[in-house]
């Protein structure tokens, strides 16, 4: 018998859609503190499509010598564990893989990830809507942080692209934070950054105590922040130059499995939406990238290995 295998969608040389391809990959034992999980789930998020295009490997921040990995979340099963994994085979778990420079994704059959990035999925939550949160919520906690908690004086939060995935999960968790929130979004998108418990607007006026930039509005976003106010944005290392005395930063998500597990268990509490906009299997993972492209759609495509 030969190696056993596994699918995963990876680019070789990335141009779009047409250049991801579907190869199988030997299957690798997890190591100490790691576990190998059967991928139930993946999201396509708009970092996959820059990826996939070439983006980050025009940028140099990608130099993978064969293959390019797609995909940061995921959710499925415990199949296998290392040394210190105190999980049971067939446990629900959802995690998150970070950095541009790999060779493996979650657009796979299966993954190997350290213990510490996953968390169990609660009861309740299916693993396709669970596959949504770790991204996107954990990268809307992380923005949370940079934010920090709100003067009493000065808690006027605009959040753009607020009917996305970062900028509705902010919507929510800011207000954690002592944020009066504030979403911009399109027209339509009125009652769902409503029903997050946030104002509304499609056009916003200069002034705010600070803005979260889920809609990369970037030059323009930073111009809605009043002086000596503070600017997050999603884009690090071309984030906007700071001016009028404005606090810049970007956000780098980052794995944490421990805070996941509380986005996951208010996600399953319906305190935070998962939005679900179609599942697709891995084969037809090029259409799902060409429909992400035009752009309008609300909730993730999720794709099953
Ligand atoms: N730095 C990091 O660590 C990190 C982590 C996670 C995500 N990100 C980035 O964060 C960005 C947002 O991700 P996402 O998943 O939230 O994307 P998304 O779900 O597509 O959300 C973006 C939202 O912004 C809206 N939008 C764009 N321009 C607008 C405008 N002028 N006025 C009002 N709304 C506008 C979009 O509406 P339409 O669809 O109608 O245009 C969409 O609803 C992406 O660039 C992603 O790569 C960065």
């Amino acid at each position: 018998m030969g190696t056993p295998t596994f699918r995963t969608a990876v680019v070789r040389t990335p141009g779009g859609p047409d250049s991801i391809e579907i190869i199988d990959v030997p299957v690798v034992d997890p190591g100490p503190r790691e576990v190998r999980v059967r991928i139930a789930a993946a999201p396509v998020n708009p970092v996959d499509l820059a990826v996939a295009g070439g983006f980050f490997h025009g940028m140099g921040l990608i130099g993978q010598p064969d293959r390019t990995g797609l995909g940061w979340d995921f959710a499925g099963a415990v199949v296998a564990t290392g040394r210190g994994v105190d999980l049971a085979a067939g446990t629900r778990v959802a995690g998150l893989v970070a950095g541009f420079n790999r060779d493996f994704g979650t657009y796979a059959e299966q993954l190997v990830v350290p213990a510490s990035d996953i968390a169990v999925v609660p009861s309740g939550l299916g693993l396709v809507a669970a596959s949504t949160v770790p991204l996107n919520g954990l990268a809307a906690a992380q923005i949370a942080d940079l934010l920090g908690d709100a003067p009493a004086d000065a808690n006027r939060l605009l959040v753009t692209g607020a009917a996305g995935a970062v900028g509705g999960y902010v919507a929510s968790l800011a207000r954690d934070r002592g944020w009066q929130v504030t979403g911009l979004a399109r027209a339509e998108d009125e009652e769902f950054v409503r029903g997050l418990g946030a104002g509304f607007t499609t056009h916003a006026e200069p002034g705010w105590d600070a803005v979260a930039d889920g809609a990369v509005l970037q030059e323009w976003g930073l111009a809605l922040v009043r002086d000596g106010g503070a600017f997050v944005g999603v884009q690090p290392g071309a984030e906007p130059a700071t001016e009028r005395g404005i606090t810049v930063a970007a956000l780098v998500v980052h794995p944490d499995g421990p805070r996941l597990g509380g986005l996951l268990a208010r996600t399953a509490s319906g305190e935070l939406p998962a939005r679900v906009h179609e599942v697709v299997p891995l084969d037809r993972v090029a259409d799902a990238h060409r429909a992400v492209a035009k752009g309008g759609v609300r909730g993730r495509y999720v794709l099953r290995p």
